[in-house]
């Protein structure tokens, strides 16, 4: 980075990371009481407002005139297709699962996603391209080879893919033949995302998630022969009886397989909302301090191993082109998570999906009878969201680079934002953030902060006052 670029308050040439290294901060150790004033309920920030603000007047009839809107544009949108569907329910998820053993299932399943498309499609009029196009869950590959090929051959007759568009797909390796790789290449599926979490045969106990290294490492390498062009490891810090060696161990296996990025996400433990994790509670699970220095000994494998830390939780290597992206500015978030800067407009199929079209959020009702009923009926069941108002979109453009690039421009902020920064200033001071011209950026010390620096920019936590069922900051 140019010195005189940063003096001279232009701002800088490369995102905070871009090189692969992150300002340092002044020292790496935190006080006690910084920890606790930090280690707060958080949002994630993969939308902004996030969906506790979002209301129910968004509906069915706000939806319908949104895609009708949206249909007289021409340019390319993203898909999110959500296969609710688990064989069994892992100790720790977190995510809104339907635990089902027969394949049956996903037949009615199926009839109703295409009921859905074709709803949509009759509001947007078009047959429109899709340039992104992301298969999530549950478990994709609960889907056998027959149902997997209806259901693209389902998005095919739809919706206008093509070799440009970029499709990936959520794989939980125990769950997943070969054969389901194979097809899905051959149906033009590029980008695979596996759920590893932890190589550690005692945590993956505790975690119900028996998973050994070979099933992994055999997915990955068959996945690089059939020519995949990105595999995504999920790892997560701070699981029930994870150690630093543990960790460390699980760190360099990983990076010995190489996948070409990786997220490392902070165990949400969260047994209120999620009440099949009260299981958990009888282990030792990593919290504070603690669990901090998981997410440090993860910074400091990877960055040694070659990858580049991106955004809040991710490292990719640096040919990957969520990289690229960070280097380019181009580096984004959305509900999916860390994404190449793409499309305005993404809808979601499948129950609870969220679908953002350009500023207008929309989640579908989460519980699948009631999802599958509606939409047989004919009727989208739309159960809250949020248009988002001008205050909206400029607070979501800073919070969106802060968790992207962890950094902001201080004279690009809007008048009503700046009194919001003295909130940071305690940070600074804490070796968090850097003031450097205009731009003030998160420190490596103060990355897995990042949430909290967004928060000061938020409006509804500042009206609230309280926190919604947000998992704490580490
Ligand atoms: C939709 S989930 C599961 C995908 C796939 N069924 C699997 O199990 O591999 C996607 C990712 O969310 C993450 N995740 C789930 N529950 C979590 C939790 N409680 N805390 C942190 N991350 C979690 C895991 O890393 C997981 O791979």
């Amino acid at each position: 980075m140019s010195k005189d670029a940063t003096d001279s308050g232009q701002g800088p040439e490369k995102p905070n990371q871009g090189d692969g290294t992150l300002l340092a901060g002044s020292n790496s150790v935190l006080e006690p009481e910084t920890l606790t004033r930090l280690d707060v309920p958080v949002p994630r920030y993969t939308s902004y407002p996030t969906v506790p603000e979002w209301s129910r007047t968004v509906d069915e009839a706000a939806y319908r005139d949104r895609l009708r809107a949206i249909g007289t544009r021409s340019e390319p949108i993203s898909l999110y297709v959500h296969i609710p569907f688990c064989r069994d329910r892992c100790a720790f998820c977190g995510c809104n699962v339907v635990v089902a053993r027969e394949q049956a299932r996903s037949d009615g399943y199926l009839d109703a996603l295409e009921a859905e498309m074709d709803l949509v499609l009759s509001e947007l009029g078009t047959k429109p391209r899709v340039s992104e196009l992301h298969l999530g869950g549950g478990t994709p590959t609960f889907l056998d080879e027959e149902r997997l090929a209806r259901l693209f051959e389902a998005l095919r007759s739809r919706f206008e893919l093509d070799d440009h568009t970029e499709i990936s797909v959520e794989i939980d390796p125990v769950e997943t033949r070969v054969s389901q790789i194979e097809l899905l290449a051959s149906l033009g599926v590029r980008r695979i995302s596996l759920g590893v979490q932890d190589l550690d045969p005692t945590v993956q106990e505790i975690i119900r998630r028996p998973q050994s290294v070979e099933i992994t490492r055999e997915l990955t390498e068959h996945a690089r022969r059939l020519e995949y062009s990105s595999v995504n490891y999920d790892l997560i810090y701070g699981l029930p009886r994870q150690t630093p060696a543990s960790w460390t161990k699980t760190l360099r296996e990983v990076i010995e397989l190489r996948p070409d990025r990786v997220a490392v996400y902070g165990f949400a433990f969260v047994p209120n909302m999620r009440p099949h994790q009260k299981a958990l509670a009888e282990f030792p699970i990593p919290a504070g301090a603690e669990k901090l220095e998981l997410f440090h000994i993860a910074t400091s494998e990877f960055t040694k191993a070659g990858y580049v830390p991106l955004g809040m939780d991710h490292f990719a290597l640096p040919e990957d082109s969520l990289s690229q992206a960070l280097e380019a500015g181009r580096l984004d978030r959305s509900f999916m998570g860390y994404r190449v800067a793409g499309p305005k407009v993404l809808i979601g199929f499948g129950p609870s999906a969220i679908g953002d079209l350009d500023g207008f959020y929309a989640q579908t009702e989460s519980q699948l009878l009631r999802w599958s009923t509606a939409v047989k009926k004919g009727k989208l069941p739309i159960i809250r969201g949020h248009h988002l108002s001008d205050d909206d979109r400029q607070r979501r453009a800073i919070i969106t680079r802060l968790m992207c690039e962890l950094r902001f421009d201080l004279s690009a902020l809007p008048a009503p934002l700046q009194p919001a920064v003295e909130g940071l200033r305690w940070m600074k001071d804490e070796g968090l953030l850097e003031w450097r011209g205009n731009w003030v950026y998160v420190t490596e010390k103060g990355r897995p902060f990042v949430r909290n620096v967004a928060m000061v920019f938020d409006r509804y936590l500042e009206e609230r006052r309280t926190q919604p069922g947000f998992s704490r900051a580490i």
